[in-house]
């Protein structure tokens, strides 16, 4: 689906992004492994959670839709089913196809394979079929490294220390999950921190895992606790509409219910190092992060949530350094949008992760803001953009991937020609409605 993007006055008004994709998964995946009830509020309906409702069917989990909430009767940690047929279809949610192997690592029999779209059979499992097989899991996958990716249970499990050489949320909660399921101690380190909402949803249902800096510990444990999660909005999927807000002159616009959590506002903060004006309770890192900051102190079971708005004012150049790329990896294509209108030269290194994300995002940008009419140029991990004239405007192509698609999207607001995106339905992948809310901020303009 080809959609055109015309150039837009103003953003005013309020929106509230969709509910938070990772938070969601781990919802539904957790709660899977409960032995009671698990009540979702806000759980993110869109095509890759559903592809995590699905799994957690097959593997013998109850689902049950209401208005605004989702039950989910879990199977209980050891509980997972094998599927009739065998093979669990992933669609295009490669956070589902890292995650969910290390639970059925652990079962006591089973036999599934994870297999799906061709965007997902181009992601690197290696990640995690190495540290598993550590573990004395039973996993294979094409050439070690591709999907399909296949689990056999009835290997018993043993706790390792398994050190990360690249900081990545999906490894370590794949990891997390199978250290609940095996003996003793696993202990896993990251070179800088990601995302930790495993973490934090793990605390709330009392299960034995630590962290100490880097370092998660997990003990095993046969049962977890959880009766309530609430999804905050997605800060990656506000990203596009903080954005917009950043380069369209004259904007302010309110995000509501945006999740707050300190390794997930890396963008916000890069935005406001740039120039933007953001006003909200940005959660700090925690005082061993070494950083200190004004906002709100992290809580170990919580994810703060509250409302932003962003007022467009005119924007700097600024490097982003490899320890920033963990906490704001899925929004980095969104740095080069806002360097096309920054003064001096944007540079983003130590991001080599881009390029097996769902597309080579590092590719993608390049060419299609290129194609627009930018100053931007690849490295291997990274890219830089030179400034100032914005966007002219032309064709985007999507390449399938949904955060292309919505970044075209603002690139044609912000451009002064207009934009054609190409595969605007991949949206729908993590925002289902991202045109309804970009019509409604730039009619209230
Ligand atoms: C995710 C972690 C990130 C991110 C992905 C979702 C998660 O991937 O890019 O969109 O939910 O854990 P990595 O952990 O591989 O960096």
């Amino acid at each position: 689906m080809n959609r055109r993007f015309a150039p837009a006055g103003r953003l005013r008004g309020g929106v509230t992004p969709p509910a938070d994709k990772s938070i969601s998964h781990r919802a539904a995946l957790i709660g899977a492994m409960c032995d009671e009830p698990l009540t979702v509020r806000n759980f993110l309906d869109a095509a890759d959670t559903r592809s995590t409702l699905d799994a957690v069917l097959s593997l013998g989990a109850g689902v049950d839709q209401r208005e605004g909430e989702l039950v989910i009767r879990g199977a209980g940690l050891h509980g997972a089913f094998e599927p009739t047929n065998g093979t669990l279809n992933v669609g295009n949610a490669g956070t589902l196809m890292r995650l969910l192997p290390g639970w059925l690592a652990g079962q006591a029999s089973g036999l599934w394979t994870l297999d799906g779209d061709a965007s997902i059979r181009r992601r690197p499992v290696g990640r995690i079929v190495e540290p598993l097989r550590a573990m004395g899991a039973q996993v294979d996958a094409f050439e070690d490294r591709l999907p399909p990716l296949t689990v056999r249970g009835g290997a018993p499990l043993k706790g390792v220390e398994h050190r990360m050489t690249t900081a990545s949320a999906q490894v370590k909660t794949c990891l997390v999950f199978a250290g609940l399921l095996a003996s003793g101690e696993t202990r896993i380190t990251e070179p800088g921190p990601s995302r930790d909402h495993t973490e934090r949803m793990l605390a709330r249902a009392r299960a034995p895992v630590e962290r100490e800096g880097l370092t998660v510990r997990v003990r095993p444990t046969d049962e977890l606790e959880l009766d309530e999660v609430v999804v905050p909005g997605d800060p990656s999927s506000a990203a596009f509409l903080v954005a917009a807000a950043c380069v369209i002159p004259g904007s302010r616009i309110t995000l509501r219910e945006v999740g707050l959590n300190w390794t997930r506002n890396g963008f916000l903060r890069i935005a406001e190092r740039m120039g933007a004006v953001i006003v909200g309770e940005l959660e700090d890192p925690p005082p061993e992060a070494g950083q200190t900051g004004t906002g709100v102190t992290p809580s170990a079971d919580s994810e703060p949530a509250g409302d932003i708005d962003v007022s467009s004012s005119p924007l700097v150049a600024t490097t982003v350094e490899p320890e920033e790329v963990p906490l704001t990896v899925d929004e980095l294509t969104l740095v080069a949008l806002l360097g096309c209108f920054a003064e001096g030269e944007t540079v983003v290194r130590g991001a080599g992760e881009l390029r097996v994300k769902e597309s080579d995002r590092i590719a993608g940008v390049v060419d299609g803001l290129r194609g627009l009419g930018a100053d931007i140029e690849a490295s291997e991990d990274g890219f830089a953009v030179r400034g100032g004239d914005g966007l002219r405007g032309g064709t985007f192509e999507a390449l399938g991937d949904h955060r292309l698609a919505m970044l075209g999207a603002i690139a044609g607001l912000a451009s002064r020609e207009g934009v054609e995106v190409r595969g605007m339905e991949a949206a729908d992948i993590s925002y289902p409605g991202f045109e309804e809310h970009l019509e409604t901020l730039t009619r209230a303009g």
